[in-house]
């Protein structure tokens, strides 16, 4: 049974309170939560304001998504503002190891994401010292994009290489996932399941949560 991770890019903005119920009231394991800078992703979401506020209605642990360039600059302020995982692009970070300290450091899980062409063995150094693996399954930026499907062979190799690792890291999936395609996902290794479109733009999203606890 997969953990899910409703994305909150694709809620109502204006009714956030009412979206936080929501989730709190369902089956739903953490809020996925995406902070864009428009330099490396070419967006911008929200930021710190909203993640203190969507902390203080929720009682489930915030996946905080960095789409940020130096995302050491702004740890401090994402673990004040409630932030429980912290997750950095690798592609952002040159010092990479440097950053996964400060996270642990500052008592949240540490995690780090790769876009849809950064092979996972780019991992095999760091993965015995983070906790989550985030792997984009589209281009970072935007909700409602289509899924890639290497993204399953993805999943595979960082499967393989925590097998040879021998290290407990969990696998995110994060982007198009929907309800027709999340069971080859858990199936292959996902063990988080990040939806917002799915989830949000559902007629009920609750059911639909419940739908993918359920794969
Ligand atoms: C994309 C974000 C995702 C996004 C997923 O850059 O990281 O978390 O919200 O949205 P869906 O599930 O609609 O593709
Ligand atoms: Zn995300």
């Amino acid at each position: 049974m997969p953990l899910v991770a409703p994305s909150f890019l694709a809620s109502n903005f204006l009714r956030l309170q009412d979206e936080c119920d929501m989730i709190n009231s369902s089956e739903a394991d953490w809020l996925h939560l995406d902070v864009m800078d428009g330099r490396f992703v070419p967006n911008i979401s929200f930021g710190l304001p909203i993640v203190e506020h969507i902390r203080k209605a929720t009682n489930k642990p915030c996946d905080v998504h960095l789409m940020i360039e130096e995302p050491g600059k702004f740890a401090q302020d994402f673990k004040n503002a409630g932030a429980d995982h912290l997750i950095v692009h690798y592609e952002v970070c040159p010092h990479l190891h440097r950053n996964i300290e400060q996270i642990k450091n500052l008592g949240m899980k540490a995690g780090v994401a790769i876009n849809p062409h950064t092979p996972v063995h780019f991992l095999s150094d760091i993965i015995q010292d983070i906790d989550i693996v985030l792997i984009m399954s589209v281009n970072p930026g935007f909700g409602g994009q289509k899924f890639i499907p290497h993204t399953i062979d993805k999943i595979r190799a960082l499967k393989q290489l925590l097998k040879e690792k021998g290290v407990d890291v969990l696998i995110e999936v994060d982007g198009g996932i929907t309800v027709e395609n999340a069971g080859a996902l858990v199936h292959c290794g996902a063990e988080v399941l990040v939806a917002g479109n799915t989830i949000f733009k559902s007629a009920d999203p609750r059911a639909t949560i419940a739908k993918l606890k359920s794969l």
